[in-house]
């Protein structure tokens, strides 16, 4: 495969905003008498925010107005926005940063495919947004991950195309998505998780564009 694009997904790839969304939800739950634990919030990864609102309300057995969960939505994403305010250049996960640069220097093209509205703001506050040639987040496109608009959008504002495209990803929607945009997906977390992928990693720790380029020659145990 002649490579020419990674796209990364944020939230779970990039840094750990898993918590911070936990903490925020977890704080709307207890308003509202739902129980909400670390194991519902795995059902939330990749996911907008508004379904997230639906799946939190579903657990806690409520049916409420449109008008009544954009309220709600507002009010955990001002609570998110809080903590994520704090974040700065220590949240960024280890190893993504090396990792950047390599692919720079190589000439690949590196954009962010994210399901969130906060992205800039996040990337923002970690120092990352000139890293990327494109970002596409959640103000950009309609249909959420598992639809293939998000990275379809990214690899199309840049000329390349999905065949020459890998996307790291650490939500099952995400795989999906890039499946769906014939592009080659990469696991971030448990293989136990996440079906589809070309290869999953923990993490980019001890990873970098060698062994990128061993998976996709096909040989990931050299
Ligand atoms: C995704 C997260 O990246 O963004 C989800 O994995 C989150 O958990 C979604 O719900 C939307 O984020 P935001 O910042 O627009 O509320
Ligand atoms: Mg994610």
């Amino acid at each position: 495969m002649d490579l020419q694009l990674v796209i990364f997904d944020l939230d779970g790839v990039i840094v750990d905003t898993a918590k911070y969304h936990f903490l925020a939800w977890k704080r709307l739950a207890e308003e509202m008498g739902i129980e909400f634990t670390p194991r519902d919030n795995e059902r939330l990864k990749g996911v907008s925010r508004m379904r997230s609102l639906d799946i939190l309300l579903e657990i806690g057995g409520k049916a409420l107005s449109d008008v009544h969960k954009e309220q709600l939505a507002g009010r955990k994403n001002a609570w998110y926005v809080e903590y994520i305010d704090q974040m700065d250049a220590s949240e960024i996960l280890p190893g993504v940063l090396p990792f950047l640069d390599e692919l720079r220097e190589a000439g690949i093209k590196t954009a962010i495919g994210s399901a969130s509205k906060n992205a800039r703001r996040i990337l923002d506050r970690i120092g990352l947004t000139d890293y990327f040639d494109a970002i596409v987040d959640g103000n950009l496109v309609s249909k959420a991950k598992p639809d293939p608009e998000v990275f379809s959008l990214g690899a199309s504002m840049l000329g390349i195309q999905p065949e020459h495209t890998v996307v790291f990803e650490d939500a099952q929607a995400g795989i999906e998505a890039a499946l769906r945009a014939e592009m080659t997906p990469i696991g971030v977390g448990d293989p136990q998780v996440l079906s589809g992928a070309r290869h999953v990693i923990p993490g980019f720790a001890s990873f970098g564009l060698p062994e990128l380029e061993r998976i996709l020659q096909g040989n990931n145990n050299a």
